[in-house]
């Protein structure tokens, strides 16, 4: 399929409902060929914007590109744009096959052309042989995938997707999200991804977009997101990060020496360094051992869960309790024992302190 794929602009976009604000003021591009996940919280206005994007919604404000062309004004059927939904929405009296051409029997393709396209689309996402099944005797994840070559049959500009996943269980949303990652790149289609899972936006995404309250609050690569954090909702939000109020006793650069509670400890900022910060530091960055080391923080285990591939400890210091995963488990802690985490450095980062 060579559908002509085309990269969206969105330009200080506004959305009210009423008194409601869901978005505010919101600036996006997604360059061609490349999948942006829209990631954040429920009410954060993921679902308003991809609806924006498709002209299912009219911004109040703001000015929206597909391509060169200008489609704030735009409705959703002048819009080369497919969308998949949470629920996939397919027709339940119609087989597989009618499923995915229905969009094309709508543009008047001839029948031959569309039930070849058809064919090619569904062997795209694994479902060849399935075409005169009904969508009952489907199971979800087979479902999805049929909602997945519907709106890739009709080579849209750009292909938008709602929480495809979330009514698939763990296992199989792991599979499907390759294969959508998979399609989307083969057929070098521009994407918008909307989920509220930080691993799936991780493993689908080239750029991950985090939105808070209608706005972004962090735009940037999985890796920046992860490793450099720019505030205290991010990590937490993105690095499941424990938080730890700290004050800052000197700087040099990017680095500083902080105190908690009683102890001193090194860290960085990912950008630059301001009077109030809080250290944050995902739980997989922290090691813990009997011996005083520098750069650790003295405490007591309070819980300890075996987990299989990792352990998982709950441990109380003086600057409150702090999350530690341990997958290499050299060593077991028992609940009670005096331990000391040790905080890398490298990763222990400043964030600004939320207002
Ligand atoms: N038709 C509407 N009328 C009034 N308010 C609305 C309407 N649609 C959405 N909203 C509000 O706009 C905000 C953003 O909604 P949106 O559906 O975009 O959130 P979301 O990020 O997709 O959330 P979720 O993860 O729960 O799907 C919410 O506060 C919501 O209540
Ligand atoms: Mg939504």
């Amino acid at each position: 399929m060579n559908s002509e794929n085309a990269s969206v602009s969105l330009s200080n976009i506004k959305k009210c409902y009423g008194t409601v604000t869901a978005i505010e003021n919101l600036s996006l591009e997604i360059p061609e060929g490349e999948i942006v996940t829209l990631l954040g919280p429920s009410g954060c206005g993921k679902t308003t914007t991809l609806r924006i994007i498709a002209g299912l919604e009219q911004a109040t404000g703001g000015e929206i590109y597909i391509g060169q062309e200008n489609v704030t004004h735009q409705s959703a059927t002048y819009r080369n744009v497919a969308m998949v939904f949470q629920s996939y929405a397919l027709f339940p009296h119609m087989n597989v096959l009618e499923n995915v051409s229905y969009g094309l029997t709508v543009s008047s393709t001839p029948k031959k052309t569309r039930k070849e396209k058809a064919f090619r689309a569904l062997e795209m996402v694994g479902l060849t042989g399935f075409e005169n099944r009904l969508p009952s005797e489907l199971s979800g994840g087979q479902q999805q995938r049929v909602a997945v070559a519907r709106a890739v049959i009709l080579e849209p500009d750009v292909l938008l997707f709602d929480e495809p996943l979330s009514n698939l269980d763990a296992k199989l949303r792991r599979h499907v999200r390759e294969e959508i990652r998979q399609i989307q790149q083969s057929l070098g289609l521009s994407a918008v991804y909307v989920t509220h899972d930080q691993e799936e936006a991780m493993a689908v995404s080239d750029k991950i977009v985090v939105m808070k309250d209608g706005a972004i609050a962090q735009q940037g690569t999985p890796t920046e997101l992860y490793e450099q954090p720019q505030s205290e909702f991010i990590a937490d939000f993105i690095g499941d990060a424990n938080i730890i109020p700290c004050e800052i006793e000197s700087t040099s650069g990017n680095r500083a020496v902080v105190k908690v509670s009683s102890t001193t400890l090194d860290s960085y900022a990912a950008k630059h360094i301001s009077k109030d910060m809080k250290l944050s530091i995902q739980p997989r960055n922290i090691r813990l051992t009997h011996t005083y080391t520098p750069n650790s923080l003295a405490g007591r285990v309070q819980h300890s869960t075996y987990l299989g591939g990792h352990m998982e400890y709950l441990i109380n210091t003086d600057a409150g309790d702090i999350f530690v995963v341990d997958a290499e488990m050299n060593e077991k802690y028992q609940k009670g024992e005096s331990i000391h985490a040790i905080f890398e450095a490298t990763k222990t980062i400043l964030v600004p302190v939320e207002q």
